[in-house]
Parts: structure tokens; C-alpha cells; sequence
């Protein structure tokens, strides 16, 4: 079946609150279908109660509705349902793993492997833990067409490395990891080094199955695939989050608490104590299902259309420089740009007057702009209810802001 985006586009309330608007900053946060808004909003009318704790109906019901959300979210990336934590978003989810596993398993010189085209959260929390343990953290680089550096990656895996964190998809480069094959790698060469991959850029744009990529944690942010702001997920192998100890201690995460000691529930409970964004996590379900309906193939089938034909278009563009690959099929629907000495905040800024949303910075990826001796990057981003016509406005609002800048 092939995606409408006009059609969907019929789903998202805010294009109807703004006819105009050509949104193409995805990447950042993805807009939100009706179905997500009103699952949220019929928590807080219907059934708003706190959950595990009451033994009246609209507590039980809020506590089905916030574990049928764990199975649906752990059935769509393919992973064992005990092993989904809900967290406030990847950042969240990351900063989890190093504070948990990272605190008690990272020593001096141990070795953690992370990549130049990390989002920050999956960097500064690796920077920082290995300041703390006086551990080595290696940056592995980049291939001239912008992928990653696999064979540098495989050369810097020693008895001594303890974890690689990298990106399933860059936020910046679009570019596409192989995480399959990039964890039986690594494990290859080091079966005891853990991997952790950020999938914030991947889970809502492409099927992704954790337990066949055969990583160890597996990050994702709900606000990026449709669902609310506030709730991230983390997938870990239980028998490994059974083992860590707890990120946060206090409420809903006790099995039994003593004078002197305290008995802490399993994983996924183990780590979520207090109240959680209960409303979020059962809006994400609604999300998942959104998703599901229209097909994860047909999205990144959609996207894939999308990707060639705003290749084809900027070609036009002089001076346009495409920051990323350019192979479709290691590229995802994210387009970095520069043109020669336009600013890229002039840029966003113009065409922001015409009501389209890019983006202009570093995108929360400094150390990539660094490598690249860039300072600043434009970036368009694209979803499911991207249009050719989306493009179309990008493109002459780019040559318009060109003439209005050079
Ligand atoms: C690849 C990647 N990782 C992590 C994040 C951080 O996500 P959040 O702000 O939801 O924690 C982002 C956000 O843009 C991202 O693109």
C-alpha cells in the first residue's frame, strides 16, 4: 500500500489550525494525529486516577491502560515487555544506562566507544562518565560519504572496551547505521562489550526489532514518533537490568521497605519510581497504533519517494551543499544543508515568514560540526505527512531568501 501524506495530513489537527504550514522539522518533535490527543485527553476526563495503588475501577483501568501500552510499545520494536522502562525521553534513558550500569561496571582505563555523529545525549553522558572513572572515551569518525567509520570502529574494540553507544540514525546526516551488524561485530571481537544504541531517529521512522539487531539497550523518545511530549523508553535484555541497580529510589519502585534496608521490584518497575507520565505512556500506545495502521514499510517507503525527490530538486539550488549520504538506502529523511556564506538562522528565519519550520544550528550535535569544520548546518526534516508540495515551498523559499541574502 502506498501513504497518502495528503490524506494523513487529514489526522493532524494542527494542519488544520494552520493551513499553511509546511513542517519539516520532525527530527526535533513530530506533530501529533487526533488519535494520540484524545487518547491522552481521555485519561485526564475519563479514568484519571493514579496507577497501582487504588483498588477502584478507574485506577485499575488506568494501570491496564498504562501496561497494555508497555506490551503494545514492547510488541512494535520487538522486545521483551519486562525489559521496557519508561523515562521522561532518550536523554533520560541514556543518562539511566551510564548512571546505572556505566557508575558500577566502568573502571580506570577501561575503554567506552562512542562516534562524532552523536546526538549530545549520546555523547556528554559518555564524556562525563569516563572524566569521573578516568576511563578512555574513543570518538570513532567518519567515512568521506559521511557514514560511519566501521572499520575504524572494529580496529578500537579491545579486551579493555566496555561499551560503544552510537546512533542507530544521525540527526544531522540521515545516515543509517547497520546495528545488526555492527553489535555481531563488536561482540565478535569483545562478546562481554556492551552496546547501546540510540534509536530516537530510527523507531519512528522504519521497523526496527531490537531483539534481532542484538543490541544490549535500545533508546527512543515518544514525542519524535507521534506520541506526547515527557515519555522516552528504554529496551534492555532483563536479565542485564535485573542485575543493575536502581537509576532513582522512592515510590512505586519497592517491593518491601525496612528500617535499614529496602527490597526493590524487577525490572521494568525497578525503574520507575514515583508517579509516571501516565497519561504519556497510554497516549505513546495510541501512537504505536497510529504507526502500526499505516505500516512502518509504507512510511520509510514514503520517506525513500520523498528523500529522491527533494535530492532532485535541490540539485537546482547553487551552492547547495548536502551535509549526509546520498544513497537512499543509507539515507533517512534528513537533509543538512549549507549554501556557500548564507547563514543558516538567515535562512530559517525568512522562512519561518512564509510559515515553513526548518532547522539551524548544531542540532545538538556540536562534535560533528566540529569534525566537519562547520559552524552551523541548515536542516529539513521529513515524516509521514511530508508532501512533495512541502518540498516544493522549501525550495523556492530557499532561492528566495538566497536572493535576499547574496
Ligand atoms: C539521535 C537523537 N538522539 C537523542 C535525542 C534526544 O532526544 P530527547 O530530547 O527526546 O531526549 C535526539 C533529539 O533530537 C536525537 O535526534
Amino acid at each position: 500500500m502506498t501513504l497518502n501524506s495528503a490524506t494523513v495530513k487529514k489526522d493532524f489537527p494542527i494542519f488544520k489550525a494552520l493551513p499553511k504550514l509546511v513542517y519539516l522539522d520532525s527530527t526535533a518533535t513530530s506533530l501529533k494525529p487526533s488519535s494520540v490527543v484524545t487518547a491522552e485527553t481521555e485519561y485526564y476526563t475519563k479514568y484519571s486516577a493514579n496507577i497501582f495503588r487504588g483498588i477502584y475501577k478507574i485506577s485499575e483501568k488506568a494501570t491496564k491502560e498504562y501496561e497494555n501500552s508497555r506490551i503494545k510499545i514492547a510488541r512494535f520494536v520487538d522486545a521483551d515487555p519486562n525489559g521496557v522502562i519508561f523515562v521522561r525521553n532518550t536523554t533520560e534513558a541514556i543518562n539511566l544506562i551510564a548512571q546505572s550500569w556505566g557508575n558500577e561496571h566502568i573502571n580506570y582505563s577501561d575503554e567506552i566507544i562512542t562516534t562524532v555523529m552523536e546526538h549530545h545525549s549520546n555523547f556528554v553522558p559518555w564524556q562525563q562518565l569516563s572524566k569521573q572513572k578516568k576511563a578512555v572515551l574513543k570518538t570513532i569518525g567518519l567515512t568521506p560519504d559521511f557514514m560511519l567509520d566501521t572499520e575504524n570502529l572494529y580496529r578500537e574494540i579491545t579486551p579493555k572496551t566496555k561499551l560503544v553507544a552510537l546512533a542507530h540514525i544521525s540527526n544531522v546526516l540521515g545516515a543509517i547505521n547497520q546495528i545488526k551488524k555492527i553489535t555481531a561485530e563488536i561482540k565478535r571481537r569483545n562478546p562481554n562489550c556492551m552496546v547501546i544504541v540510540d534509536g530516537a531517529q530510527a523507531v519512528p521512522h522504519m521497523k526496527v526489532s531490537i531483539k534481532d539487531l542484538g543490541c544490549d539497550f535500545y533508546a527512543f523518545s515518544s514525542h519524535k514518533m507521534l506520541g506526547p511530549t515527557g515519555v522516552g523508553v528504554l529496551c534492555g535484555k532483563v536479565d542485564v537490568l535485573n542485575k543493575m541497580k536502581p537509576y532513582q529510589y522512592g515510590g512505586e519502585m519497592i517491593e518491601a521497605v525496612y528500617p535499614d534496608y529496602s527490597d526493590f521490584k524487577k525490572s521494568p518497575h525497578k525503574f520507575e519510581a514515583g508517579t509516571p507520565h501516565i497519561a504519556g505512556v497510554i497516549a505513546l500506545g495510541a501512537a504505536v497504533e497510529y504507526l502500526q495502521k499505516i505500516g512502518m514499510e509504507n512510511i520509510r517507503d514514503h520517506e525513500k519517494k520523498i528523500i529522491v525527490y527533494a535530492f532532485k530538486k535541490f540539485k537546482g539550488i547553487p551552492h547547495l551543499k548536502i551535509i549526509g549520504p546520498t544513497d537512499i538506502d543509507s539515507k533517512a529523511g534528513i537533509f543538512a544543508f549549507t549554501i556557500g556564506h548564507v547563514h543558516a538562522h538567515d535562512l530559517a528565519q525568512i522562512l519561518d515568514e512564509d510559515d515553513i519550520c526548518i532547522r539551524a544550528g548544531h542540532h545538538c550535535a556540536m562534535p560533528l560540526h566540529l569534525n566537519l569544520k562547520i559552524a552551523a548546518t541548515a536542516r529539513a526534516s521529513f515524516y509521514l505527512y511530508t508532501t512533495t508540495q512541502d518540498i516544493d515551498a522549501l525550495v523556492l523559499g530557499v532561492k528566495k531568501s538566497i536572493k535576499l541574502l547574496t
